[in-house]
């Protein structure tokens, strides 16, 4: 039988796309999930197909995870608590979730010598305000009574770790920063911008804009994110290495929800919100979070351009 690649996190937004293309490589593909934000829908469509198997389990408490890395040739450890309103009301479980979780999934890679890639993220940066962000930038965290900032912290540990894993443990591993990814299947429910948007903007509703719209963003399709992932996996000069993967299209929040409104032809207005009324007080957000991704150019070849019109329209269609 052929070697499997096992993807944890698979019945998420991001996940559920990579599962996708890796079945579409003809790969057999395991996916380990606790549908705690994902859900066995956003896989639905492979229902039946024997090249897929799930397992409904907290990587921690999966029984079957050393059998599993048994028949696996690759990893991409996607499992995490996502979204600032989930982070910002959830961070025991932010905390334990990333920080635990990846050690398990680590421990279990390196005693199997699997390759494993991490998905961590832009928070790294912080509150810096450089213009655009490189993989060696120092990085500028917010203080701990500040919750927002306990899930840039526990994936940055996570960096750490998965580096010490490869140093002490000879593990072969990959770290990407995903940045604002967006695309069919991701949920508004846990403050995503992007679908809160279009969602609004399709029921006529006011959309909400939450500070004063200047702040910027990349928005990265999904598809591009998922290819520069799996090109990552199999490029031998990415190991130990760590990618940042995300568009280098910027737009203000205010443009996002002009270009929503007039793509889908709404009637919706735009709301402010000030961020203490839509999180807490003293909420600290990002003015800009733009990745430079030569690096990953250089080595995969491939950077992400699907343009923000084109993603907006292909998200909505998909809703
Ligand atoms: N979406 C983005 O813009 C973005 C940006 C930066 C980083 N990321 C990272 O990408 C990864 C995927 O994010 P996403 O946007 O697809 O979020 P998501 O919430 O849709 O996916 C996370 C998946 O992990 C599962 N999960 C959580 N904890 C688990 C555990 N302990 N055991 C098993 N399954 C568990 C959830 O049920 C869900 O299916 C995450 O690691 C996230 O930190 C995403």
């Amino acid at each position: 039988m052929k070697a499997s690649t096992l993807v944890t996190g698979g019945l998420g937004f991001i996940g559920s796309h990579l599962v996708d293309r890796l079945l579409s490589e003809n790969k057999r593909v395991i996916v380990i999930d606790d549908c705690s934000t994902g859900s066995p829908e956003n896989l639905a469509h492979h229902r039946g197909n024997p090249d897929l198997e799930i397992a409904i389990a907290k990587v921690s408490d999966c029984q079957r995870l050393a059998e599993i890395l048994s028949r696996v040739e690759s990893i991409y450890h996607l499992a995490a608590v996502v979204g600032v309103d989930l982070v910002m009301k959830s961070g025991i479980q932010t905390i334990q979730n990333n920080l635990h979780e990846t050690d398990v999934i680590l421990q279990a890679a390196s005693q199997a010598h699997v390759p494993l890639l991490f998905a961590s993220t832009s928070e790294v940066y912080g509150k810096s305000q450089k213009e655009a962000f490189s993989e060696e930038d120092d990085l500028l965290i917010g203080p701990p009574h500040l919750s927002r900032w306990s899930y840039a912290c526990s994936k940055l540990m996570d960096e750490f770790l998965v580096l010490s894993y490869a140093q002490e443990k000879q593990l072969p591993v990959r770290i990407v920063r995903l940045f604002n990814t967006v695309g069919p299947r991701q949920t508004g429910k846990y403050g995503m911008v992007l679908p809160r948007f279009i969602q609004a903007a399709r029921a006529g509703k006011p959309i909400r804009i939450f500070g004063d719209g200047t702040q910027t963003r990349c928005f990265c399709f999904v598809k591009d994110t998922v290819e520069a992932l799996y090109r990552l996996q199999s490029t031998p000069g990415a190991l130990s290495q760590v990618f940042n993967v995300g568009s280098t299209e910027e737009v203000t929040i205010n443009e996002l929800a002009r270009t929503v409104i007039q793509l889908l032809d709404s009637k919706s207005t735009i709301e402010f919100l000030p961020y203490d009324q839509a999180y807490t007080a003293g909420f600290q957000d990002m003015l800009r979070r733009k990745p430079v991704v030569d690096k990953l150019e250089r080595a995969t070849g491939f950077k992400p351009s699907t343009s923000l019109k084109e993603i907006i329209l292909k998200t909505a269609a998909a809703f």
